[in-house]
């Protein structure tokens, strides 16, 4: 096997990408991935691709040397831009046909010994087949993960995760991400319990969009007392989440929301158009879950920005049935050019969360204290 160096690392040769996404949306998550690969003077060719999981194969117009580490560069750097996939890892070996006797020396094998990884997960695809699956992850990760730490393998402070993605009990990818890169939840996907007081399912996709915020974010951004604007708001999924977060929402729809989150005290409800309401004052938060065409929705959010009316967005845009890769291009570059006119430039992130159906999720967030 080629081995390659990269900051003081050395890395595998990689064959190409491990991408994991919701189930039907595998063309965007190709398209998306073409569209990357560009930048790479790569292209990719699609080797696997459905119930959510996409394994490419690379070939990249520059020296083999070079090719890992420009790789693990741009998983880095697309880490944060990617839309359809929740989780991505580098690949460096294909088993497919691993012994059902003692399927931990084939794995053990196919680990270069000069790795060293900071984190371990288990992953397969999206779908209730791979659920059966979660039984056999259970027995092999104790024993692979002791044998890992017991030859150097697995050390607290490498800065790698190693993915070992099973599409059944005897095949699977080896994949690597930087720890930063990658997410450590499993394909990406969050466990989250349905609260029992909370007015509707819809309150897991907030609950969602908060956590992948990162850490300095969720301190900075989410704080008691915070005013909240949430349009589109019943039955006040979302609202509960701010409320749980201290926060008082004005939550604006012509629906009725939910009693007990009435008597809170802390939600003002507001029979309005949420395309036509707009707060006196600028408030923290905007949340936006109206059911309307994404780029109306777009609109909307860039010019609450730039009249200044919220500091944060979380937005939901749902996709239409065809070119959803194009039109949220489109709606990402309304955001962006709003964001551009202001006098410090917010971040806009946009990703298809695990709660996400056929929509996807938005952020803009200030980069300053505010
Ligand atoms: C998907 S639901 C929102 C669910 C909510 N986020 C929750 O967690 O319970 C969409 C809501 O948008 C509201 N809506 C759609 N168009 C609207 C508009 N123009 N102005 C205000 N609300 C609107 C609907 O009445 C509906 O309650």
């Amino acid at each position: 096997m080629t081995t390659l160096v990269s900051n003081n690392f050395i890395l595998p040769a990689f064959t190409g990408l491990i991408l994991h996404g919701r189930p039907g949306f595998e063309s965007e998550l190709e398209a998306e991935l073409i569209y990357r690969s560009t930048a790479l003077a790569g292209s990719h060719e699609v080797k696997k691709q459905d119930e959510g999981l996409l394994v490419s194969s690379l070939s990249m117009d520059v020296p083999l040397s070079e090719r890992s580490p420009l790789l693990m560069e741009h998983m880095q750097l697309w880490w944060p831009q990617w839309i359809f996939a929740r989780q991505a890892s580098a690949c460096f070996a294909y088993l497919p046909a691993l012994n059902t006797q003692d399927r931990i020396t084939d794995l053990v094998q196919a680990i270069p010994s000069f790795l060293h990884v900071g984190d371990i997960v288990f992953e397969s695809t999206d779908s209730n087949e791979s659920k059966k699956l979660s039984r056999l992850f259970k027995a092999l990760e104790h024993r692979l993960t002791e044998r890992l730490r017991q030859q150097g393998t697995l050390r607290p402070l490498a800065p790698f995760r190693l993915h070992l993605v099973f599409r059944d009990g005897q095949t699977a990818w080896l994949g690597l991400s930087p720890i930063q890169a990658s997410s450590h939840w499993p394909m990406g996907i969050p466990r989250l319990k349905m609260p029992g007081a909370a007015p509707s399912r819809s309150t897991l996709k907030l609950d969602e969009a908060l956590q992948w915020l990162s850490e300095e974010e969720q301190i900075r951004l989410l704080k008691p007392g915070m005013k909240v604007v949430d349009l589109g708001a019943a039955p006040g999924g979302w609202t509960w989440q701010m409320i749980q977060r201290g926060m008082l929402v004005t939550a604006v729809d012509h629906g009725s929301m939910e009693g007990t989150l009435m008597q809170s005290g802390m939600v003002e409800h507001v029979s309005a158009d949420g395309f036509v309401y707009r707060p006196r004052k600028t408030v923290d938060w905007l949340l936006c879950d109206m059911v309307e065409q994404p780029r109306r929705i777009a609109q909307l959010l860039a010019q609450w920005l730039q009249n200044n009316h919220a500091r944060c967005i979380i937005a939901n845009l749902k996709l239409p049935m065809k070119r959803r890769w194009e039109e949220v291009q489109l709606c990402l570059d309304i955001l962006h050019k709003a964001a551009r006119t202001l006098p410090t430039t917010p971040v806009v992130r946009a990703r298809q969360l695990y709660h996400d159906r056929e929509e996807i999720t938005v952020w803009v967030l200030p980069t300053r204290l505010m």
